[in-house]
């Protein structure tokens, strides 16, 4: 199975372009899963509530849904991208999982970081877990990684690949992301996005690159540069997440002990 990411810098607003932009990028690529970052398609730093709202869109039926249906459609591949939704009163930093037959699910960001807690309501849809044939495919969003929890109960509802679109400004997730991948014997493909923003007089956000695919014994197969557009492709078998054996002795989801965690 071919899986991957595309990194690189949206311009903040112009869906439009963005969305050209990955057109043109995938229209070569052969690739079964690729993921994008958090928010791709408008850009991260939001200034207001208004803005976010304008920018937030219908999931499906907005445009940028739209947009990546036609394109898993045409390339005959799988893609999980960020996006601000709106639904109801309410606007959700969510993920979508886009199929060459339409859309397969929908995962609306648990942790919210820093100033999204402004505009964007906490997820109420928990960690979804989607068989897309070849494997089933996790979801979690850029500040997720922060809680091993969520890695966890993707692994423990059965995942194979933990898709992670993110905005990353701190430094240390694509470190982290090794240790969640050993400790669930799971694959990660994280998208994180490059370049900055510093909208509205607020303080500047740097976007550290870095997107990567890691394996669930914690090789590092792609790892990109921290400002560098980046449209990685790696092979991997998604069975290799299935064998929680540590050795004869340690199966690692069997061998929790759930009653004391708590
Ligand atoms: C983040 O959750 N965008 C850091």
């Amino acid at each position: 199975m071919k899986v991957g990411y595309f990194q690189f810098a949206p311009v903040f607003g112009d869906i439009k372009r963005t969305l050209d932009t990955v057109a043109n990028r995938l229209a070569r690529v052969e690739c079964d899963l690729l993921v994008l970052p958090e928010l791709f398609n408008t850009g991260y730093q939001l200034v207001s509530l208004d803005e976010a709202k304008a920018l937030a869109e219908d999931v499906p039926g907005g445009p940028t849904t739209e947009r990546l249906l036609k394109l898993a459609a045409e390339r005959r591949m799988h893609l999980v991208a960020g996006l601000a939704e709106r639904a109801g009163n309410r606007l959700y930093n969510s993920a979508v999982l886009v199929g060459p037959a339409g859309l397969i699910g929908v995962y609306r960001k648990t942790h919210l970081f820093f100033e999204e807690n402004l505009f964007f309501s906490p997820g109420d849809t928990g960690f979804p877990v989607f068989d897309i044939g070849p494997a089933r495919v996790g979801l979690m969003v850029c500040f997720d990684w922060f809680y091993p929890e969520s890695a966890r109960t993707l692994a423990l509802k059965g995942a194979d690949i933990i898709t992670h679109p993110s905005n990353l400004v701190l430094p240390h997730c694509p470190d982290a992301m090794v240790t969640r991948c050993i400790e669930n014997r799971v694959f990660a493909v994280t998208c994180n996005r490059t370049g900055w923003e510093e909208r509205g007089g607020k303080e500047r956000l740097t976007y550290i690159g870095n997107s990567e695919v890691v394996t669930p014994k914690g090789e590092v197969l792609k790892r990109a540069k921290s400002d560098q557009e980046t449209l990685a492709v790696v092979e991997i078998d998604p069975l290799d997440a299935r064998n929680k054996k540590i050795n004869p002795y340690n199966d690692l989801l069997a061998g929790r002990r759930p009653e004391f965690y708590s």
